[in-house]
Formats: structure tokens, sequence, C-alpha cells
């Protein structure tokens, strides 16, 4: 079945070129029951607001990417049940796409290395409005303390940064007050005050490096709470290659290429920060 078929499904998730021929075969037959599997785990946690993606199951990726395309336009109904605007919806589903171009530049080949990270959008409780990313959670550290009910918890709103162009102070200002306003509306019982960000843009080795950097801006708006290892993180975000292994064969081109290879050189270790803003 050719990629025309499912010209509607692939807009909507911003699937093109080779890899919309390649899911147009996926979705040429009928879906087997480990699809049907992974499909059910999607449809229990649609409208749940879990905190973590699906994990590791016994299912292949190509089993969870069918199951990722045939699930998603039932979160896109949902979405749309919501009162939230079709455009938001498919910018907020069109990671599967950019996750699957992104998968061609790390292995050089049709797969989806990140399809855990899809299953959150799958819940329909992660919304790309502007430049960044937004998932409304209960605040993980309430939901990890046994006691505290449900509906006690205090909502947050975690933050990501897909790739896509500058991070420039205006953009995340434009996407922070978009978030203020659109969760108010669509969320109004689940009003969160904090914004929290783990990610390797936050490891102020990288601020004190690369100062007048749009990533040293982003990371500034952030109260830094603590730092954990996360030796490849910075070395998948910047050059897109999973592991350590060849650093030598790395571009040094930009700034941030060098400043993420030094480090390593010097036998340091690149960290996740972990931060939160008042919203
Ligand atoms: C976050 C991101 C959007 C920042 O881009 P940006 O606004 O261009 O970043 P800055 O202006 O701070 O860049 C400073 C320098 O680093 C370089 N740089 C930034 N991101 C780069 C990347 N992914 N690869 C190589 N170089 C990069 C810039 O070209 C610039 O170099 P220069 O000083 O030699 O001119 C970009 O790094 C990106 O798309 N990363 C992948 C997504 C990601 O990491 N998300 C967070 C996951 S936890």
């Amino acid at each position: 079945m050719a990629a025309s078929t499912h010209t509607e499904l692939f807009e909507l998730l911003d699937i093109t070129g080779a890899d919309a021929e390649e899911c147009a075969r996926l979705l040429a037959t009928p879906p087997d029951e480990s699809v049907l599997r992974s499909m059910a785990a999607l449809e229990q946690r649609l409208g749940t607001f879990p905190l973590d993606s699906i994990r590791e199951d016994n299912a292949s990726e190509t089993v969870w990417i069918e199951a990722l395309l045939r699930f998603a336009p039932a979160v896109h109904t949902h979405h749309l049940h919501l009162g939230i605007s079709p455009e938001v919806s498919a910018a907020s589903l069109a990671d599967m796409g950019l996750q699957l171009r992104i998968n061609r530049r790390v292995h050089g080949r049709f797969g989806l290395d990140t399809w855990g990270w899809l299953t959150l959008h799958m819940a329909g409780n992660l919304f790309r409005l502007g430049r960044l990313q937004f998932h409304l959670v209960r605040s993980p550290e309430e939901t990890s303390q046994a006691g505290t009910p449900a509906e006690d918890q205090r909502w947050v709103l975690g933050v990501h940064i897909p790739e896509d162009g500058g991070l420039s102070p205006a953009l995340v200002d434009a996407s922070l007050a978009e978030a203020r306003l659109f969760f108010a509306r669509y969320f109004p019982d689940k009003q969160a005050a904090v914004a929290t960000c783990d990610s390797w843009m936050l490891d102020p080795y990288l601020a004190d490096r690369l100062p007048e950097s749009n990533i040293a801006s982003f990371a500034r708006r952030f109260t830094l709470d603590r730092c954990t290892d996360a030796p490849t993180d910075a070395v998948y975000f910047t050059f897109r290659q999973r592991g350590l292994q060849d650093l030598d064969r790395l571009p040094r081109d930009t700034s941030l290429q060098r400043v993420v290879l030094e480090r390593i050189d010097d036998g340091g270790t690149w960290q996740l920060g972990h931060g939160h803003l008042a919203l």
C-alpha cells in the first residue's frame, strides 16, 4: 500500500519521504497480536497523565512504531474532545516524524529507538506549544512519597526542547507565555505553578563555558536543584551518536561540539541538570 493512502495520518505525524514508505508498509497488513497488545497498553494510559514512558518490554521497535501509528488518531481525537485545536494537536504529534528522521541520522536506517519517548505523547498530556514541549504531570517528588493521595498532589509542567533550529530567548519567552494560557484554559483543575527541566543543557559546566549561548540563557531561567551523571547525553544531543565510541572522529566545528568533546578528553563526566522555574 502506498504512502498516499495514509496522507492524512502522515501529515498529522509529519512523517515524510522514505519513512512514510516504510510506515505505509507496516500499515499494509492487519495488526498482529503484539501490535494489538502495545495499542492496548497505550489505550490504558490515554487521559491518565502518566509521568513515565512505557519502558522496555518484549515487543520490537517495529511493533511499537506500528502501534504508535495506529493509535495516534485516537490521541488526536482525545485532544479535539478537550477543545484543543487541531494545530496544537498536530504540532505535538509531529514529534513522531521528527524522531524517525533523527533515527535515520543516528542509525542510518528506518527505526525509532526513542519509541518509549513517543509513548508519552500518546497519553495525551504532552504538548508542543511554540518552541518547547510541555508535559503535564503530578509532581514526581510527591508521587514517589507514599501516602500523598493523588487528588492532593501538585501538578508540574515538564519542559522538553525538541530539535528544531535555534533556541532564542524570545522563542522561549513566547512558548512559556503560551503554555501559561494553554494549560489554564484546557486543564483548569490541574494548575501547575512550577515548570521543571531535566537536561544536559542545565549542566552548569555548559553555561560556564558558553555563557553567551542560547543554551546558557535557557539554563539560567531554571534554579538548579541537583545534577546526576549522564555521560552520554551531551554526545547524543550534540552529535546524534549513541555511546562514547570513536569520539576522535567527531567534528569540532561549533563551540558546543568542542566543549562537549574537550570535557570528555579532560576526563570529565557530563551531567544531567535537574531544575525548576516558577511559571
Ligand atoms: C538546544 C538547541 C536547540 C540549541 O541550539 P542553539 O540555539 O543554536 O544553541 P546556542 O546558540 O546556544 O549554540 C551555541 C553554539 O553551539 C552550537 N550548537 C548548538 N546546538 C548544536 C548541536 N545540536 N550540534 C552542534 N552544535 C550546536 C551553535 O552552532 C553555536 O556554535 P558557535 O558558537 O560555534 O556558533 C540545539 O542544541 C538542539 O537542537 N539540540 C538537540 C535537542 C536537545 O538537546 N534537547 C534537549 C534534550 S534533554
